[in-house]
């Protein structure tokens, strides 16, 4: 890790990064598009706290899944989730204490809801300080953990500008519980940003569906709030470098314009340098109604039209959610009203467009 930046300024109600991770000497190479895996570790204090109740001394030996001798507590550390806890935990919880008997009612397929219920922001070192009569052995009880797994990234820049390097834009995960005062964090973002001064290992996710045209020349649409700027960060750094002739076009969103405008600079001096053609914001909380992009993307809606027309392609990275659908019916309505079509014919044109793989979509 060589650079470890908050994006998000005094007052956001986010912690929003940029960071840096040096590729010297790892032979990895990417293309604009991909993205990062980036393999985690927990929470060495989270760690300690699960020992404690457990009744370990950390020096256990124990085997990971992949069948190396190693302590509980390294294993703890970096082969098992004890974030959410798994079904074969609450099934053994079931089996060693009375009062957690109903627990393997709730892992019925037809209790799925109330399991999902029951479950809603507890992790493992809850579920063990509810039912204090299981008890474990570090075998057995690792065991009844899962595996923990890698995270994907969309990158943020490209080796043409940026060399032997990795940028990306990741959010933070911090949030509380009402059931208890401890503090909750996700995994892989705090490992970033908290965790990983030394060697980080990560590995290239290849996304041959969300590359740049080949076509140069041909325009590009981008829509990417939040975190979703990432891979169009990248993008403008790919068409600079390579000279790209084609328009470029970014539609950003974030919260407040003072504290969570993500490289403002940047893209102002793309602006100046001609490769970012027209820029778009959409600041939510700056006025009384929210603004999204999709909004924006409305009242820009007869020029998308006319940018579509001339064969551009269109990119959305983000939310899943919410976001990519909602861009998603923007789209389908500005085709409707500046095209002059029926519902029905407006997403035969967009369908036209999936099919020449001029839509990409990138969400999560
Ligand atoms: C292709 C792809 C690209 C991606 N690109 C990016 C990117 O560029 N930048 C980026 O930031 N992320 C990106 N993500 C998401 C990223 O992979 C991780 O999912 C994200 O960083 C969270 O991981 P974590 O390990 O920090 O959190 P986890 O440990 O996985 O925890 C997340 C979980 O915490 C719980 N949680 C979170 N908030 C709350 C809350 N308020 N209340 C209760 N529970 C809560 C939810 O169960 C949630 O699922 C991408 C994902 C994909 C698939
Ligand atoms: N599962 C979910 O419900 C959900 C929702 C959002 C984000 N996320 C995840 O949270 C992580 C961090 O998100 P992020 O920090 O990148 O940003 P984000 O939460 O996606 O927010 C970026 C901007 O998008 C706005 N927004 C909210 N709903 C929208 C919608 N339906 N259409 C268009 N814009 C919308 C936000 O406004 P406001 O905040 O003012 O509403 C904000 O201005 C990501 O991993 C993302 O996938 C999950």
């Amino acid at each position: 890790m060589s650079v470890n930046q908050k994006l998000t300024g005094e007052g956001s109600n986010k912690d929003t990064r940029h960071f840096e991770i040096s590729l010297q000497g790892s032979d990895l190479h990417y293309e604009v598009g991909d993205s990062l895996g980036v393999f985690p570790t927990n929470n060495p204090e989270l760690v300690e706290l699960l020992l404690q109740e457990l009744g370990f001394s950390g020096n256990e030996p124990v085997t990971t899944p992949d069948g190396t001798a190693t302590t509980i507590r390294q294993a703890l550390l970096t082969n098992y989730i004890i974030s959410e806890p798994s079904k074969q935990l609450l099934q053994a919880i079931s089996e060693k204490d009375t009062s957690g008997q109903f627990l393997a009612n709730l892992l019925l397929p037809e209790e799925k809801a109330s399991l999902e219920n029951f479950l809603w922001g507890k992790d493992v070192l809850d579920v063990l300080q509810e039912f204090t009569a299981a008890k474990f052995s570090p075998e057995d009880f690792v065991k009844v953990l899962r595996k923990l797994q890698p995270r994907l990234y969309s990158i943020a820049s490209s080796q043409k500008s940026v060399g032997e390097s990795v940028h990306l834009t990741v959010a933070v995960v911090r949030y509380s519980v009402k059931h208890s005062e401890r503090a909750r964090e996700g995994v892989c973002s705090t490992y970033l940003a908290d965790r990983s001064d030394a060697k980080i290992s990560v590995f290239v996710h290849a996304a041959k569906h969300f590359r740049v045209p080949e076509n140069t020349d041909a325009p590009v649409i981008m829509v990417g709030p939040g975190t979703g700027i990432a891979p169009f960060r990248a993008f403008l750094q790919e068409r600079a470098a390579t000279g790209a002739k084609g328009p470029n076009w970014v539609f950003f969103g974030e919260q407040k314009s003072t504290s969570d405008f993500f490289y403002k600079e940047e893209f102002e001096a793309a602006q100046t340098s001609g490769v970012l053609t027209k820029f778009t914001t959409a600041f939510s909380r700056d006025q009384q109604e929210k603004i999204y992009v999709q909004h924006r993307m409305l009242e820009h809606g007869a020029e998308i039209y006319n940018w579509l027309e001339k064969g551009a392609y269109f990119y959305v990275c983000g939310d899943a959610k919410n976001m990519a659908k909602d861009v998603d019916a923007a789209l389908h309505k500005i085709v409707e009203t500046h095209a002059g079509m029926t519902p029905e014919q407006a997403k035969d044109y967009i369908d036209a467009i999936k099919k020449e793989k001029r839509y990409r979509k990138d969400v999560y």
